[in-house]
């Protein structure tokens, strides 16, 4: 009878567990003929999770607050434009003095296609640009295997893939795959590697147009001139170039990817918009949460005064982080979950220019360069192709990387990521700057962590008191998701704990 229940989806299944759950968005009809009523509700963060929570909760009419600590929302989905300002946990002030039109997203800043983030954007009506993660014109600089100059990312990889299919192809010549492969199966092999690695009728890897031209085919007359110096297969793997290449395989990482035009912000300002500018307030920071029984009591400091608000229920929606900082009732499996999950470090830094000499002189639109230097990643803007002037990202990086230039001052910062960016770019990266901005999630007010290292996983046992509600107190985060440090994690986790709070209310 269990077995017929599951079919009919009327009990758990295994297949079901597997499954992700179809979310089913609230609406006030809900409660039409139920003869209950929408709770109140009181949220703790209004970054994405904490605002995704308020809104689809609203569709059902719940009369929710949202308290956040800064001065706006979004929480680490934050976009500096010119005039904004921060101060971090060293006391370093900065105000950005980007031009109109140009921004950086300090946080979330590509989008895959598959994530449900995107589905918010449509849903409510933000709209969105391809992100270009990947650019075979985009350039690859290890110093530390030897590079004294950068290599453009196709270059690289017309070298690995060329000598990767020679290699293979001899191997498969002197029958090291006899026992893998069938004859016809090693032909057809050897048949994709002729093409993958551009091997000429030799089988020889020895260069070609995928690697590039040092002068570009154009008019009758100029068939155009290859990059000269074709590596060694010794020199190539040496290089280390490879290291790079698996990235945009990764399942969140690939082509295409999108970003909402104008800055990731868009997202928080219009769910903001939809959950009422009246039901948030800024400058709101938590300082007790006790969970009463029949009802939830928070209290919190907005400006300069100590104020309680009780709800029905509450969900917290603050990094795990900053929720163990404060004192509540809910016991110590909440607090010993809440300690296991370890915050994490990122930083970026803008670097304004008064020209794009980055599609000028190196023809790069848009796209990512991979280094082995502290600044890890430097990334081109995927906006404002062809514009006056442009922001380019000279660092996104992590852990110690992040924590030592968070020790610089800003201007500190700036020169030593400025320094790096002249090894692959020459003099402009420091002749073309016009201004920089630089920011540390883990030195951030109110956030401390880029995202969160959370052991076993969010399904581990250790967590339960936080994936199920504690008394009247739910959670939700990209932490409580196995897409940590996406905001896919965020909306998804919020969804998952909307639609509990609701099953709740409707039955109780
Ligand atoms: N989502 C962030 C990014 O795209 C952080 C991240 C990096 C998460 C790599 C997972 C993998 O950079």
């Amino acid at each position: 009878m269990f077995a017929t229940m599951g079919a009919l989806g009327l009990a758990p299944t295994a297949q079901a567990a597997q499954r992700e759950q179809p979310f089913r968005a609230l609406s006030g009809s809900d409660f039409t003929l139920t003869g209950r009523g929408a709770a109140k509700v009181v949220v703790l963060g209004g970054g994405i999770a904490g605002l995704t929570t308020a809104y689809e909760l609203g569709k059902a009419g719940y009369d929710c607050t949202v308290l956040e600590a800064r001065d706006r929302t979004g929480g680490r989905n934050f976009t500096v434009r010119g005039g904004d300002t921060t101060t971090d946990l060293h006391g370093n002030r900065q105000t950005a003095r980007f031009a109109d039109g140009h921004y950086m997203n300090c946080g979330p800043a590509r989008i895959p296609q598959w994530m449900v983030t995107l589905d918010y954007c449509r849903e409510l009506g933000v709209p969105i640009e391809v992100f270009t993660n990947v650019n075979a014109d985009a350039y690859i600089y290890n110093e530390s295997t030897g590079m004294t100059k950068p290599e453009r990312y196709r270059t690289a990889k017309a070298d690995v893939y060329g000598y990767v299919s020679e290699l293979l192809a001899k191997a498969t010549d002197k029958g090291a795959l006899d026992k893998e492969l069938t004859a016809t199966d090693q032909e057809k092999l050897v048949e994709f590697l002729k093409g993958w690695g551009d091997l000429g009728d030799k089988m020889t890897y020895q260069g070609g147009d995928f690697r590039g031209y040092s002068t570009v085919p154009a008019a009758a007359g100029t068939p155009g001139v290859l990059l000269g110096d074709v590596p060694s297969a010794s020199e190539v793997f040496a290089s280390g170039v490879g290291r790079y290449f698996s990235f945009e395989f990764g399942f969140d990482q690939a082509m295409l990817m999108f970003q909402p035009v104008g800055g990731m912000d868009q997202i928080p300002k219009a769910l903001t918009r939809a959950i009422g500018a009246h039901r948030i307030r800024t400058g709101a920071a938590v300082s007790n949460i006790t969970d009463k029984g029949s009802g939830v009591s928070v209290t919190y400091s907005q400006g300069g005064r100590t104020r309680v608000i009780e709800a029905d229920y509450c969900v917290g929606a603050l990094p795990p982080n900053i929720l163990a900082k404060i004192p509540h009732n809910l016991g110590t499996g909440v607090q010993t979950a809440l300690e296991a999950i370890t915050p994490s470090s990122a930083a970026k830094i803008g670097l304004e220019y008064k020209s794009r000499w980055w599609e000028l002189d190196h023809r790069i639109y848009g796209g990512i360069t991979e280094t082995d230097q502290d600044v890890t990643h430097i990334w081109h803007p995927s906006y404002g192709f062809h514009g006056e002037r442009g922001v380019l990202i000279g660092y996104y990086n992590y852990d110690d990387d992040a924590d030592s230039y968070a020790k610089l001052t800003p201007k500190g910062r700036e020169e030593r990521a400025v320094a790096v960016g002249v090894k692959i770019y020459g003099e402009k990266y420091r002749s073309e700057l016009a201004s920089s901005f630089s920011h540390h999630w883990r030195q951030t007010p109110h956030l401390e962590a880029a995202w969160h290292d959370t052991p076993g996983g969010p399904d581990d046992a250790r967590y339960k008191p936080l994936n199920d509600p504690t008394g009247r107190v739910y959670f939700a985060g990209d932490w409580l998701s196995y897409t940590d440090a996406w905001q896919h994690g965020a909306f998804s986790s919020a969804r998952k704990a909307v639609t509990a709070l609701h099953a709740r209310v409707l039955s109780s």
